[in-house]
């Protein structure tokens, strides 16, 4: 494990916390705080500490000076204050030289919050380039960094990887929690280990597939995914989400023909029709005409994963069944969640589309633990390792998380 806060001395330092506080987002409502929450137990622990804190994050994909409007941090400042019950004061300013008097101003167990961090790739990328002037200076804002954006730590930015070339580092207690989570999935499963892959994409996940492949005793396949190992057996799938790549394609069949016994794919779906948004349709999957699109897993496929998942000890969920935001495509994945959370397997749902399902159907209680990040859960599975934290010094082993 890297060097925790734990075994960090952080008392009366000025520290530089990085969190994810990507949240859903409507016209600057908090649609859902979970990530928000999840970092509580650092902050507070920071606070016990008699530390100053400032908080670095990012929020939404920022390509263009309109994005900036939508995507400030003031409005989870405020629920920031709400949680903590004390004040948490807000910089719109994240890279001037008049941040550090401001800063040097700040009282021991005060919490300053500075602007979304991605305002600075508009226009040059400074953050996503992990720009070293930009890292250099956030770095000067502290004495020691914190990172607890497990979220965010498959890339390597300047206010995650840039800050910790610069600082003495270690992780907070949520990226703790993730890493030791993760580690007890892909170490030491217990079997039957079932692996659940769907959601839109595919090209990004195959070096996952074929990492878990060998570990699990089924991949249950839906989506863009359960579409390319279709395709791949020569099955029509119509115009649905599925990867036209020639290597990809080639990549997958000689999987499923050396795990035959693993692979599940899809026996039926709800189709739609990219020319009529009215057409829905039951088909069975060797049914599927030219114009259909995929967009749910139908009846006899929930029953089949039904099945497997009743026997099985472990479960890890990434992505959805279907196209869950869209209801007249949403059964497959409510049932599919109804079917996880009355099993006795550990569950654990790797972070993204899939944690929101969890969380929206009311599931959040219901299951072994929902990671907060989908596309660091998927790094650190099929690379065993989280690029942010490089700079990070590898600690002494601590069994519990003791808050
Ligand atoms: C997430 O919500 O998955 C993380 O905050 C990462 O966001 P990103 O994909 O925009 O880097």
């Amino acid at each position: 494990m890297k060097q925790t806060l734990q075994n960090t001395n952080v008392s009366n330092q000025t520290v530089i916390l990085r969190v994810d506080y990507n949240v859903p987002m409507n016209n600057g409502m908090i649609l859902d705080d979970t990530k928000i929450k999840e970092t509580l137990d650092t902050i507070n622990y920071l606070l016990k500490e008699n530390c100053k804190i400032i908080i670095l994050s990012h929020l939404g994909k920022i390509k263009t000076e309109a994005d900036k409007k939508k995507n400030s941090l003031e409005p989870i400042a405020k629920r920031l204050k709400e949680l903590l019950k004390q004040e948490v004061y807000f910089s719109k300013e994240n890279f001037n030289p008049e941040l550090k008097l401001r800063v040097q101003k700040l009282k021991p167990k005060e919490i300053l919050m500075l602007e979304n961090t991605r305002f600075l790739d508009v226009p040059n990328k400074l953050e996503s380039k992990c720009e070293t002037q930009l890292s250099e200076f956030w770095a000067s804002l502290g004495t020691v960094f914190v990172n607890d954006a497990f979220g965010t730590s498959h890339r390597r930015h300047a206010s995650n990887y840039g800050i910790s070339k610069y600082l003495p580092s270690c992780i907070g207690f949520l990226m703790q929690k993730e890493i030791k989570n993760l580690n007890e999935l892909v170490k030491n499963p217990e079997h039957p280990f079932v692996v659940v892959m769907s959601g839109a994409k595919f090209d990004d996940k195959i070096v996952l597939i074929e990492k878990l492949i060998e570990k699990c005793d089924y991949l249950l396949c839906g989506g863009a995914i359960a579409n390319t190992c279709l395709r791949a057996l020569d099955f029509s799938v119509g115009q649905s989400l599925a990867s036209i790549d020639y290597f990809i394609i080639e990549r997958i069949k000689k999987m499923m023909l050396k795990y035959k016994d693993k692979f599940v794919l899809p026996l039926d779906a709800i189709v739609g029709s990219t020319y009529d948004e009215n057409y829905v349709k039951y088909k069975r999957i060797d049914k599927i005409d030219d114009n259909d699109m995929i967009l749910d897993v139908g009846i006899k496929t929930l029953e089949k994963f039904k099945k497997i998942i009743d026997s099985s000890k472990t479960v890890f969920v990434n992505g959805t069944l279907g196209m869950y935001e869209n209801k007249k495509f949403a059964n497959g994945t409510k049932e599919f969640f109804r079917i996880l959370s009355e099993s006795n397997a550990k569950v654990i749902i790797g972070g993204g589309d899939s944690a929101s399902a969890a969380r929206n159907l009311g599931y959040q209680n219901k299951f072994t633990y929902i990671s907060s990040g989908g596309g660091a859960t998927l790094e650190y599975l099929s690379t065993d390792s989280l690029p942010a934290l490089d700079n990070i010094k590898e600690g002494v082993e601590i069994e519990t998380l003791d808050l």
